[in-house]
């Protein structure tokens, strides 16, 4: 069997994720596999998929091998697939299959996002394998991944196949009756409020040393009218709301949810635009940014984002699905900020959704949202989206967000929070990541330590390829 691994670790060849695939090319030597370095790749695979699509043509199977990065596959993986799916291959009749390495923290989201991308492309999405990350080490891990390949080879032997059905439509064809408040509508159309006005986030230092968020250049509300009288209304400042969003600057459809959401909530709000700020390609998983996040040199998730959203009260996420993600800016955006540090600054904020796309088709999309909103302590208060059902209308999101932040909200936790909680405190795996990043955090620990940890873990992962024990 002609298998093609997509490497969607950042780290490439020293992911923990591809020594499972090395492991797998030792003990079954009459399968082919070829390895596209997805993740690590990406920038230069983005400029050219030629190699990609030959290399799809001659696959009777793809294995997608990465970590789960924040409920999900990593940023570089979702480039890939994004690229992938405008190259227009015909996939049909070819499987697809998956490993993920990870504490199982959401690996069921991430793997189902990569299922979901797979149908779209016509090919037959297997079941996938969950391995615990340091799963290869043991003598049960490595004997389950030996049973889930001669699994996965057995169903396509004998064409046993149980996938749901292939999807009959594009995933981002939505629809576009997102529909504007007739009252306001004058008030509230795109051509108003210009770019500039929109994206006017991008603040320079001293401005976001102002303790008062409200400067000028980013309390564009004073340009809505009120819907009743049309004069000017000053919104309420006592809370501040931002809105992270990836709006473009040819997104109408989106942007006019942001404004008419601006202008229904009686609070003062401030966007940030991600499209406006460099977020890199995601984590790599270096740890760079642990001792880093203290320094002056700060990147711009550190000088820009984070302070703006330390200080708001509540934070609201608007953007356009994307192949059943929330799209590559917000993956960069959500795996800068998982860490302890972020996650425990930015815990509590009462928070809401301002979706443009067909969410109620979007299960796991749906599940991701709450998921996010449970593992930052925040209760979401709304979700809005221009499908027109199921969901909140805009004016109804803002009012719950408004009752959220006066009447400070703050629910228990339910199965996404409360269960991911319990799997963290006893995971192994992440406690000792939380020591490792506390150490990283010392200057003169990670100057000395950094590449030799690398090194370790391949060394332990190499004898186990190599048959001997540990
Ligand atoms: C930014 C980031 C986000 C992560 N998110 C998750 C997660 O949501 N769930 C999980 O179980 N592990 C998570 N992890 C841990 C990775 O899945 C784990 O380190 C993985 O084994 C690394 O694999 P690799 O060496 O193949 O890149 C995360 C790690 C990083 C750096």
């Amino acid at each position: 069997m002609n298998v093609l691994v997509i490497n969607g670790s950042p780290k490439g060849r020293d992911s923990v994720t591809y020594q499972t695939i090395r492991f797998l090319q030792k003990k079954f030597p009459k399968d082919a596999f070829e390895v596209i370095h997805a993740g690590e790749d990406i920038e230069v695979l983005e400029q050219d998929m030629s190699g990609v699509c030959e290399a799809v043509e001659r696959a009777d199977m793809l294995l997608f091998a990465y970590p789960v990065y924040t409920f999900m596959a990593p940023a570089g993986l979702h480039r890939f697939i994004s690229a992938l799916k405008a190259q227009d291959i015909d996939m049909k009749g070819k499987y697809a299959t998956q490993i993920t390495a990870s504490s199982h923290f959401y690996d069921v989201t991430a793997q189902r996002y990569i299922e979901d991308n797979c149908r779209d492309m016509g090919l037959k999405a297997l079941g996938g394998f969950y391995e615990e990350t340091k799963d290869l080490l043991d003598k049960v891990g490595r004997l389950q991944i030996i049973t889930y390949w001669n699994y996965i080879k057995h169903i396509i032997d004998k064409e046993t196949l149980t996938c749901r059905e292939i999807r009959p439509e594009a995933a981002d064809q939505y629809t576009d009756n997102y529909n504007d408040n007739d009252e306001g509508d004058d008030k509230l159309s795109y051509d108003k409020l210009s770019d500039d006005k929109l994206n006017n986030d991008k603040l320079s230092d001293d401005k976001l040393n102002n303790d008062k968020l409200s400067d000028d250049k980013l309390n564009n509300d004073k340009l809505s009218n009120d819907k009743k009288g049309g004069v000017r209304r000053n919104k309420n400042s006592k809370y501040s709301v931002v809105i992270v969003t990836d709006c473009s600057r040819d997104n109408i459809r989106l942007r006019r949810m942001i404004i008419d959401f601006r202008r229904l909530l009686p609070y003062e709000s401030h966007v940030i635009n991600l499209q406006n700020y460099d977020l890199g390609e995601g984590c790599a998983n270096c740890h760079a940014c642990m001792p880093d996040a203290y320094e002056e040199d700060a990147d711009d998730f550190e000088a820009f984002i984070y302070r703006k959203l330390e200080r708001a009260d509540s934070i609201v996420y608007a953007f356009t699905i994307k192949d059943h993600s929330m799209g590559v800016p917000f993956k960069s955006f959500d795996e800068r900020r998982f860490c302890d540090r972020y996650i425990d600054a930015l815990s509590g904020k009462p928070t809401a959704y301002i979706v443009d796309g067909e969410l109620s088709r979007e299960e796991n999309l749906k599940f991701i949202l709450e998921a996010r909103s449970q593992i930052g302590k925040s209760f979401t208060a709304g979700v809005a989206t221009n499908e027109g059902v199921g969901a909140d209308t805009m004016e109804g999101c803002a009012d719950k967000l408004a009752y959220a932040l006066e009447h400070r909200i703050r629910f228990n936790e339910n199965f996404y929070g409360a269960g991911a909680k319990a799997l963290l405190r006893s995971s192994d795996t992440v406690i000792m990541m939380k020591l490792f990043n506390r150490l990283m955090r010392q200057p003169f620990v990670s100057e000395k330590v950094e590449y030799k940890i690398t090194d370790a873990i391949n060394e332990l992962y190499e004898k186990v390829i190599d048959g001997k024990s540990l």
